[in-house]
């Protein structure tokens, strides 16, 4: 059942054109497939093996003869010619009952797809494999009363649907011009409602834009229509690439497994990640959406346009475009603060992911579902691949790259052996060792030693990486270590210079020095690496105060915070006052942007410090991880007494809600101080905020803060009757009262929310409001009694039978286990045990729980 990148075949029949008619019934619609194929007289065996699963067997013809197929694993083996030929089957599939929301299925009444990885094959007979490509014509057969709005790729070409004639059968065709395969098909029929836009594209072609929503949303999609205006235009300036179709629709839906999907033509978005309005969502969300919204844009050139040959290459759309869009919310905000939130969280998922029993390369080599690597790995260390690659060959190689890749590559199912080779091609570079990133997991460890005599500064730099499951050995990488200096003065003498480190040990001199410079290494963190350099705190609070680089300011805070609650947690010291000092002099120096110094009031999270415990060969104990974490956070509201109070007055933000990122920046900082203010004022500060809020971001901040000022009870009641009607602020009231539950009530109090009349396990967003803040509560998910690991066990087993991908997807909660001491480990191991021995546990969830118990 394990699949291998070296046993790629191609599939040896050429597609030239699909055309389907879907006849919408909600329990049993009707698909008909005509497809023309033709041998690919280049592969010599030929097996015609067409994918299905689920299907209802209706009828199939081979140039008009009905044949009978044989039910082989996962699909049908069929008798064909050896010549073109030109097939036509019919299958019924029930939309309703498709709970696993893959393939074609019902979410509220609506009909829509999802078709990636390996979905298609749950809506008809087909190779489906990204490498087949073809064009797609698509019928929509139905009534206006049944659903009013018919969607599916590219442009539109013809509808019958007339509004007043509501049970008369009507129908609608799309067609998509460009060759694509069955993994971005898509359709969607419903009753939606648009919101409309045009934009321009820089040849002068006029593109109809559309937000489909369901009704009662229409006054959530401006924000998202502008950020899809946006991300064209970035794009077009950027990337030199322009939209290639009339039309291009996004469609809100409240069921969903991932975020959302680049459909071509027709994206089909997670509601969570669309649908935004001040009074509902937070700045968060805000930014996350036009993140999205921009990365399957981009998907658009870089997934679909130029696509994967198999799902090995995932990295090479996903990779690509996290990094694409991660360029975009630098140039839509601050770049600083832009660096900071994506390297917190890849230390947040992606470290302990590369660290742990899940450890994969950025391109796996096997798999067994392949949903389950839709991984950080493959997404945010992919990207981070594609930042060393720009660093190392420089932005003008790496603009001119680009271009010669989507060039040489535009219509084909690539590899990442293609995309190298453009890079070598263009840059004359040898990416031999290069290549390694993609094919050795593990996150590698970069030392660093300094030296100074005779005017020179040398810094000794080694790397290695600890072995993961399967992979001892590791051979050095090409790091690229972005280095500057400083002199004692804080004026920096050397800018910032690309080391390439690419040798297990090696040095570089810095020659001309009369003074001892001070080095900033890692500068923007240039490489996803952990950097292992032992300076004390006073070295860390002089970068703190003069670093040039702002990522590494950053970064020297956060050490020092790092270092602070590592002592509190061995000795129980009381915090760091270089940390303090540090912090306050940062905080108050009003030249720096609000959103940079939110940044700075944060500390590492309680699973990070528990993973900095167990590298260091300590057992982590969440109770004094979690009572360390805290007692930071009274002597920051201690320390900075003085300037909490000016902070917060001074970032309130006047007039109407903007959700750009100044004024964002202010209400991050406002709320941070808030945060602090509330340990010492009894939560006064933040029930007059509460009152007074007008937005999303200023309610849910406060109400956070009087929970964890252990009040909020009457906040809480009034917001769940204030937004009872708001599907997406509720899964916001179910997450608040467990991420603020104490550690040993987090258990009971996730139970109890499961059995509100308003949880329910098959909305995968709910699902997660719940059970993905239970298991994101360290000190709660790890309290000593293990009931958080049983309760989410049980549901786990609840959900697999009905959604396999979201319940794998959650198994990640576990991945940690051998962090901890032997009594909390057996009732982990329990609980895995359990959930493997269920019977008829889905294919997702068995690798999962396996990789994650065979650790
Ligand atoms: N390609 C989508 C994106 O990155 C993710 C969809 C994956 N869905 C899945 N079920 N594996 O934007
Ligand atoms: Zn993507």
């Amino acid at each position: 059942q394990t699949i291998y990148l070296e046993d790629y075949k191609p599939f040896g029949w050429i597609i030239d054109d699909v055309h389907l008619t879907f006849r919408l019934h909600p329990t049993a619609t009707r698909v008909i497939s005509r497809i023309r194929f033709r041998p690919d007289y280049d592969v010599h065996h030929r097996p015609f093996f067409l994918h299905g699963e689920g299907l209802k067997h209706i009828s199939i013809k081979v140039d008009g003869h009905e044949v009978e197929p044989t039910h082989v694993d996962g699909g049908i083996e069929v008798d064909v010619p050896e010549a073109p030929f030109n097939w036509e089957a019919e299958v019924e599939i029930n939309p309703e009952a498709n709970t696993a929301l893959e393939g074609l299925y019902m979410s509220n009444g609506m009909y829509c797809t999802q078709c990636e990885a390996e979905g298609f094959r749950k809506i008809t007979w087909y190779p489906d494999r990204p490498d087949v490509m073809a064009q797609f014509t698509v019928r929509i057969e139905s009534t206006a009363s049944h659903t009013p709005v018919m969607l599916s790729n590219g442009n539109g070409l013809y509808t019958s649907t007339d509004q007043t004639q509501k049970d008369t059968p009507s129908v609608t065709i799309y067609q998509d011009p460009w060759p694509k395969p069955a993994y971005l098909f898509a359709l969607v029929a419903g009753d939606l409602i648009a919101h409309e836009d045009k934009f321009t594209t820089m040849s002068g072609k006029e593109v109809n834009l559309a937000i489909w929503v369901r009704p009662g949303d229409e006054d959530k999609c401006a924000f998202g229509m502008e950020a899809l205006k946006k991300s064209m235009t970035w794009d077009e300036e950027v990337y030199g690439r322009e939209y290639d179709l009339d039309e291009f629709n996004i469609v809100a839906v409240d069921d969903f497994n991932m975020g959302a999907m680049e459909n071509k033509g027709l994206n089909v978005f997670n509601s969570s990640c669309v649908l935004a309005s001040p009074e509902t969502s937070t700045d968060a969300n805000f930014e996350r959406i036009e993140a999205i919204i921009a990365h399957e844009y981009f998907h658009n050139w870089t997934g679909n346009r130029i696509t994967c040959r198999d799902w090995f290459q995932l990295c090479l759309k996903e990779g690509l475009t996290v990094y694409r869009d991660q360029q975009f919310t630098a140039d839509m905000r601050s770049e600083p603060v832009a660096r900071i939130a994506n390297v917190l969280a890849l230390r947040g998922r992606q470290f302990p992911e590369d660290q742990g029993p899940l450890s994969h390369p950025v391109r796996p080599e096997s798999f067994q579902e392949i949903n389950n690597f839709y991984t950080a790995t493959v997404y945010e260390k992919g990207a981070e691949v594609i930042g060393m690659l720009r660093t190392l060959v420089g932005a003008d190689e790496y603009s001119k790259a680009l271009d010669l890749y989507f060039d040489r590559h535009d219509g084909d199912a690539a590899t990442i052996e293609d995309w190298l080779q453009v890079f070598e091609d263009s840059t004359g570079r040898d990416l031999t060792q290069f290549k390694r990133w993609y094919s050795q997991p593990g996150t590698p460890r970069v030392t660093v030693r300094e030296d100074y005599a005779d005017d020179t500064f040398t810094l000794h730099l080694s790397q290695s990486t600890a072995p993961t499951p399967g992979q001892d050995d590791k051979a050095p990488q090409v790091i690229p270590v972005n280095v500057g200096l400083l002199n004692p003065n804080g004026d920096e003498v050397m800018p910032t210079q690309t080391l390439e480190l690419t040798e297990t040990e090696q040095s570089f001199a810095f020659p001309g020095h009369a003074t001892r410079p001070v080095p900033s290494i890692l500068r923007g963190f240039s490489a996803p690496v952990i950097l292992d350099h032992d300076i004390d705190n006073a070295r860390r609070a002089f970068l703190l105060a003069h670093d040039t680089d702002p990522f590494n300011r950053w970064e020297s805070g956060r050490m020092l915070a790092r270092g602070s609650l590592m002592n509190s947690i061995a000795t129980g010291a009381a915090p760091d006052l270089a940390y303090l000092n540090g912090l306050g002099a940062v905080l108050r120096d009003d030249t720096l942007d609000p959103a940079y110094r939110a940044l700075m009031l944060g500390q590492p999270s309680q699973t990070e410090l528990a993973g900095l415990l167990h590298d260091t060969g300590d057992t982590p104990d969440p109770e004094a991880i979690h009572i360390a974490s805290e007692a930071l956070r009274d002597a920051k509201a201690a320390a900075l007494a003085d300037v909490l109070p000016d902070l917060y007055q001074a970032n309130q933000v006047k007039g109407a809600f903007s959700p750009e990122a100044g004024p964002a920046g202010q209400r991050a900082l406002a709320n941070a101080a808030l945060s602090l203010l509330s340990r010492s004022d009894a939560g006064k500060q933040a029930a007059a905020q509460y009152q007074q809020a007008d937005n999303m971001t200023q309610q849910l901040a406060a109400l956070s803060c009087l929970l964890d000022a252990g009040q909020g009870a009457a906040q809480l009641a009034s917001f769940q009757v204030q937004w009872a009607h708001d599907r997406l602020v509720m899964d916001k009231w179910f997450s608040l009262q467990i991420i603020h539950a104490n550690p040993q009530d987090a258990a009971t109090t996730t139970a109890r929310l499961t059995e509100h009349k308003d949880f329910d396990m098959k909305n995968p967003n709910r699902f997660r409001a719940v059970m993905g803040a239970l298991s994101m509560h360290h000190a709660g998910f790890h309290y000593r009694d293990g009931a958080a690991y049983a309760l989410l066990a049980d549901w786990l087993i609840r959900l697999d039978p009905l959604n396999p991908q979201t319940t794998a997807r959650m198994c990640s909660a576990f991945q940690t286990w051998k962090r901890y001491d032997p009594a909390r480990q057996e009732k982990i191991t329990t609980q895995l045990d359990r959930i493997l021995s269920q019977p008829n546990l889905s294919r997702d969830t068995t690798e999962m729980v396996s990789r994650i118990r065979d650790a």
